[in-house]
């Protein structure tokens, strides 16, 4: 199964790829953990993105798809891969064409999470995740057992530098303006599969499932 999940900031696009990850036994590969590792790791490369994500633009098309051909090219993504993340920009999406035809590939199923943006600034405000696992959690929707610890491993949660008010509201219009006109571009080659993202985390992963059935 080689699937993208497209959908805005907050949409849940994290949460499912987790879900989907697991069904399909496939590598998730999310270039904003990606960008989030190396600043942890104080790599050049994450040092460059953080100016970006800071400000809630997005990453300059050449780093991005560098890296994410580095990362189709090897071995565990033979049998599959779930993008989320990525593309992100029409550039993105033929670079990703080019990239997939030189493979001999092609994609299964660009998955669109819809949720109304309203929505989209609540979820965000209040997502916290494990500084150790990675987990997504939401302070309302998708609580942790205790609060500020992580129920998979005990680490602790923490929000990121990006997810509050006025970079949200930043990360919003950039996806409005320069995502979005990918819904268009997977609309045109029979890939796209929309998905109503408002429903429970539960419920939308069932949708994607049945979605998927019969897909490649
Ligand atoms: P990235 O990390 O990709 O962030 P994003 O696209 O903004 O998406 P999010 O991670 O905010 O949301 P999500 O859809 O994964 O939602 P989640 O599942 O966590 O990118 C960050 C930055 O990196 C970009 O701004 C850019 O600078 C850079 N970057 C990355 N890729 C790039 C690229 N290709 N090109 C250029 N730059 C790039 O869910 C959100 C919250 O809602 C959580 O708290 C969750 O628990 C909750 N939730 C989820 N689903 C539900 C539900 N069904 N009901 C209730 N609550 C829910
Ligand atoms: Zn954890």
């Amino acid at each position: 199964m080689r699937l993208v999940l497209l959908g805005p900031p907050g949409a849940g696009k994290g949460t499912q790829a987790a879900n989907i990850v697991e069904a399909f036994q496939i590598p998730h590969i999310s270039t904003g953990d990606i960008f989030r590792k190396n600043l942890k790791e104080n790599t050049p490369l994450g040092l460059k993105a953080k100016e970006y994500m800071d400000k809630g633009l997005l990453v300059p098309d050449e780093l991005v798809v560098d890296l994410v051909q580095d990362r189709l090219a090897q071995e565990d993504c033979k049998a599959g891969f779930m993008l989320d993340g990525f593309p992100r920009t029409v550039v993105q999406a033929e670079a990703l064409d080019r990239v997939l035809a030189d493979m001999d590939m092609d994609l299964s199923a660009v998955l669109n999470i819809e949720v109304d943006q309203d929505l989209l600034l609540k979820r965000i405000t209040g997502r916290r995740i494990c500084r150790s696992c990675g987990a997504t959690y939401h302070v309302e929707f998708n609580p942790p057992a205790k609060e500020g610890v992580c129920d998979l491993c005990g680490g602790e949660l923490y929000q990121r530098d990006d997810d509050v008010e006025e970079t949200v509201a930043k990360r919003l219009e950039v996806y409005n303006e320069q995502t979005q006109p990918l819904i268009d571009f997977y609309n045109k080659t029979g890939v796209l599969i929309d998905i109503n993202g408002q429903q429970d985390i539960d419920k939308v992963f069932e949708d994607i499932k049945k979605a998927l059935e019969g897909a490649k």
